[in-house]
């Protein structure tokens, strides 16, 4: 068989794979959707009957699990960044999930996203419950049940979405190959590791000596991200503000972040950027997967604006307002790719 003949079956299989994987979320989505709504009486929002919107949706999401499946089949991506039959686990997990989320929907409907431990040694911005989860990042429970809801949300594209850093990463570390020294890799906000294990996958096959550094500000997160990362070699996990990165300038080759600027009050969000950049070495590379912002593919515009209204996100329009390749004292991204629902850029520090 010829070498684009296997990369085309190759293709077809994984088609298969992210299509069902994206289908059976899909499905577990909207049964619970619909429930949710009718348990607790909320409306939908009319977005939902906008059949132009939904179509854009739909393949914008289609084109994101295809690029996903040929990546994989030529070689882009390493074979140990699939999500293999992790969807079988969801199934098992379904009815723990489905009961959890039934809470969201009623502190959706009662507007309630206090969390019932204060810490003080979180910021004030960080003790809210986010997305209306049960204590925001501020319990293991939720911790537990991140990754399943984030990829309810998404349609199983949440992985998806996050592989595209694979790409920059890749072309850092090709441009690294030459130099002896390990390359440092800093993770900013690794939640519950699940972007952790994708950016190891793509540093372990370089078979360049590396080092993996991943943060997050929620000890309940980081926690969960370090049982599950516990087999990944050369990779350490601690607590820090992305605001006030623990480390001296220039200490990184790749800063990366993922899903985390929308989190953010202005102010922090500007100051977690500008150290995410102190902390690169010249030349090194910083990379982001966020959500899109307004007008970056206009058709999806509305379901931005729809988004802090139906989950608690209070900092998500002043992001999604802002560009993020205008951000103050960087240069223009050399790479910039949007898949779904997400922007993937890529920064060269002067
Ligand atoms: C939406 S989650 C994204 C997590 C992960 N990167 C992912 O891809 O799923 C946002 C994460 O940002 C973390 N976070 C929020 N504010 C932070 C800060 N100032 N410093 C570090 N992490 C922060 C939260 O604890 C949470 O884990």
């Amino acid at each position: 068989m010829s070498r684009s003949s296997s990369i085309n079956l190759r293709s077809q299989l994984y088609r298969g794979l992210g299509f069902l994987r994206g289908l059976s979320y899909h499905a577990q989505s909207k049964t619970l959707n619909k429930l949710g709504r009718f348990l607790f009486q909320l409306e939908s929002p009319p977005i939902e009957s906008n059949k132009f919107l939904q179509d854009a949706a739909r393949e914008s999401l289609f084109q994101l699990l295809k690029l996903d499946a040929d990546r994989f089949a030529d070689g882009t991506y390493a074979p140990q960044a699939h999500d293999g039959l992790d969807v079988v686990k969801s199934w098992l997990r379904s009815p723990i999930v489905t009961f959890k989320s039934l809470a969201i929907f009623s502190r959706r409907k009662n507007k309630d996203w206090k969390v019932s431990t204060q810490d003080p040694l979180y910021p004030k911005y960080f003790q809210r419950s986010f997305h209306f989860q049960e204590n925001g990042y501020q319990s293991a429970e939720s911790a537990k049940l991140y990754d399943a809801q984030v990829e309810l949300l998404f349609a199983g594209s949440a992985n998806a979405m996050r592989r595209l850093a694979l790409v920059p990463l890749r072309v850092a570390l090709k441009s690294h190959q030459e130099i002896t020294r390990k390359f440092k890799v800093l993770e900013v906000a690794c939640g519950t590791g699940s972007g952790t294990k994708l950016l190891h996958a793509e540093l372990s096959r370089s078979k360049h000596p590396f080092e993996l550094w991943a943060l997050d500000l929620s000890a309940d997160y980081l926690g969960h991200a370090k049982k599950v990362c516990a087999d990944l070699v050369s990779t350490h996990f601690f607590q820090a503000d992305a605001s006030e990165l623990p480390f001296e300038s220039h200490t990184f080759d790749a800063v990366s972040a993922t899903f985390l600027w929308h989190e953010l009050p202005n102010d922090i969000r500007k100051k977690a950027l500008q150290e995410c950049m102190r902390v690169l070495r010249r030349g090194g590379t910083f990379i982001s997967v966020e959500s899109l912002q307004l007008g970056d593919n206009p058709v999806l515009d509305p379901l931005l604006d729809q988004f802090p209204l139906e989950f608690h996100e209070p900092f998500f329009k002043s992001y999604a307002g802002q560009r993020l390749e205008e951000t103050e004292g960087f240069t223009t991204p050399f790479h910039r790719e949007l898949g779904f629902l997400s922007k993937c850029l890529a920064w060269r520090k002067e």
